[in-house]
């Protein structure tokens, strides 16, 4: 079953904690298996977003698993602080760091999943020196910074290969621009989890969108 997380850069920072509760209380069709949080410190991407005291607070709120994506430099700075916020999946960029296996390793002790994302132009080749370790893969489908950017369809071809060479214990992830266009040929090629912002989000009712996209997702798998 393919795993879909709503990327909450994608709704109102105004009603965050309603938005949460929404998902929480959901028909199991329309609940994400996880929720998606894109950290942005204004150096690594040109965005700023907010720290890990948001997932903190919005953690209360429901038993969905948190899924942190950091898009910030010295990304070891912010490992213990997701720990703090019980985040159950951290993932961060090869580009923000020389040190990979020893920042997976951080992760890891702290009990979460350690993954690893990888902007479009970086090679698969980088994930050779982590090798058996890595846990989960994300794979971008944007240069990493904003929701709503359009789709470059080169993914594709990245996850059927990242499929086709990592150990199987190596779940791959897709984010940034994905929708019910190219859901389908993601998880055929080998995307196990997707996440999903401004398509769930922008037509006003991302229940309603999540259990599409899921329906969709499942007619595609048989
Ligand atoms: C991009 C973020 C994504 C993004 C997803 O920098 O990592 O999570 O917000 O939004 P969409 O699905 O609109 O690309
Ligand atoms: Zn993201």
């Amino acid at each position: 079953m393919v795993a879909l997380a709503p990327s909450l850069l994608s709704a109102s920072f105004a009603t965050l904690g309603e938005t949460v509760a929404a998902f929480e209380d959901a028909e199991p069709a329309a609940r994400p298996d996880l929720l998606h949080f894109d950290l942005m410190d204004g150096h690594f991407v040109p965005n700023l977003t907010f720290g890990t005291k948001v997932m903190q607070d919005l953690r209360e709120l429901s038993t969905i698993p948190f899924d942190a994506h950091l898009m910030v430099e010295n990304p070891e700075h912010y490992i213990d602080l997701c720990a703090a916020a019980s985040v159950e999946r951290v993932t961060v960029h090869t580009e923000a760091t020389h040190q990979l296996p020893r920042l997976l390793a951080q992760i890891r002790k702290q009990g979460m999943v350690a993954g690893v994302a990888l902007n479009p132009a970086t090679s698969l080749e980088t994930l050779r020196w982590v090798g058996e370790d890595l846990q989960f893969l994300l794979v971008m489908g944007v240069d990493p910074g904003f929701s709503g950017q359009h789709f470059l369809p080169q993914t594709i071809e990245k996850v059927a290969a990242a499929r086709a060479n990592l150990p199987k214990t190596c779940t791959i992830g897709v984010d940034g621009g994905v929708d019910a266009n190219n859901a389908v040929d993601l998880v055929r090629a080998g995307a196990a989890m997707l996440v999903a912002g401004s398509s769930l989000f922008d037509g006003g009712n991302p229940l309603e969108t999540l259990k599409a996209l899921r329906n969709a997702v499942k007619a595609g798998e048989s």
